[in-house]
């Protein structure tokens, strides 16, 4: 039935793409939540109990690698792992490497992943054992930044992590603006945290709101998109040029099902951005368990200057130029 719910997008990108000829796909998923057996206290998270947060990853995988054209690269958009453990970690890449698939990833790392840095002794200690031959090394023990030249455009990976407050911190400003300044291929920027809100408790607690690398980003003409997780739920919005998308949860949705996206890539521009449903048993942290038929949808860019979550006290420069300085 997982199957046979993927179809129904194959068919829909078939009919949308003219026989699909020509599309590539850069599939994403993230917040995987990955969690162990045993090791973890008091502290254990509600869906913990009700999610088995292996099998759900091991469904999306399979959902995915059913997808047609096979997607050219994989973003595992982070909260791979639940607390950063490298335990959870080993056994993201156990689950990974125990399919018979070549798809290669991009791992990024979300907050769950890194959350206080510098990056986990132990996790930096089996990352050389763990990494594909195309992830990139640690460089900066602190995040884990990097960008790759795939499918004809440039990816730029950035570690959002939670910590000094929204600020980025300067080491790795200075690498992304130097990336972006090269002359090369359009640019799709990849961060677990969102830049605009969509409208759950998220936003409150921890959107990623770095007005300089904002506008660093804004004022790169061939950067096409910026694409997250974090948010556990789907929202694409179109703002000054630039789409900016977050994609379903792979554990548990908040206000939204459990799931995961694609980019469909024509030439060097993105042709749609689309959302899956996972099929079968979910969890939404609003409402609790569920049953998921595994639909999925093209999104629809909405504009966010029109939008009410375009808040004046985030934006002042947008509902009102003079306060632009
Ligand atoms: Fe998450
Ligand atoms: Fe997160």
């Amino acid at each position: 039935m997982a199957q046979r719910s993927v179809n129904e997008l194959n068919k829909a990108l078939e009919e949308r793409f003219h026989n699909a000829d020509g599309i590539k796909i850069i599939a994403w998923m993230s917040d995987i939540h990955i969690h162990t057996d045993a090791g973890y206290e008091n502290d254990i998270s509600f869906y913990q109990h009700d999610v088995d947060s292996r099998r759900q990853f091991a469904l999306a995988l399979h959902e995915i690698h059913s997808l047609r054209p096979t997607p050219e690269l994989l973003v595992l958009g982070g909260d791979l792992t639940d607390y950063g453990r490298p335990e959870e970690l080993q056994t993201v890449n156990h689950i990974l490497r125990n399919r018979s698939w070549s798809i290669p990833t991009i791992p990024l790392f979300g907050n769950h992943d890194n959350q206080s840095p510098p990056i986990h002794p132990e996790l930096m200690a089996i990352w050389p054992e763990i990494r594909h031959a195309d992830w990139p090394e640690i460089n900066d023990p602190n995040e884990l930044y990097y960008s790759v030249t795939k499918s004809g455009l440039k990816f730029i990976i950035l570690d959002t992590q939670q910590v000094n407050s929204y600020k980025m911190p300067q080491r790795q400003k200075e690498w992304l603006e130097a990336e972006l300044q090269e002359m090369g291929p359009n640019i799709i920027i990849l961060c677990h945290r969102h830049q605009l809100p969509v409208g759950n408790w998220v936003d409150e607690e921890s959107i990623f709101r770095d007005r300089e690398v904002w506008e660093m980003i804004d004022r790169t003409p061939n950067v096409l998109g910026i694409f997250s997780g974090h948010v556990h739920a789907a929202r694409l919005w179109q703002f000054r040029r630039k789409l900016y998308g977050t994609f379903p949860a792979v554990a548990y949705g908040i206000g939204d099902n459990t799931g995961w996206g694609g980019i469909v890539l024509q030439g060097d521009r993105i042709a749609a951005v689309f959302k899956k449903d996972l099929y079968g048993e979910s969890c939404d942290m609003n409402s609790g368990l569920h049953t998921q038929a595994g639909h999925f949808r093209f999104m629809d860019a909405e504009i966010f200057q029109n939008h009410v979550l375009c808040n004046p006290c985030y934006w002042p420069w947008e509902s009102d130029p003079s306060k632009r300085d």
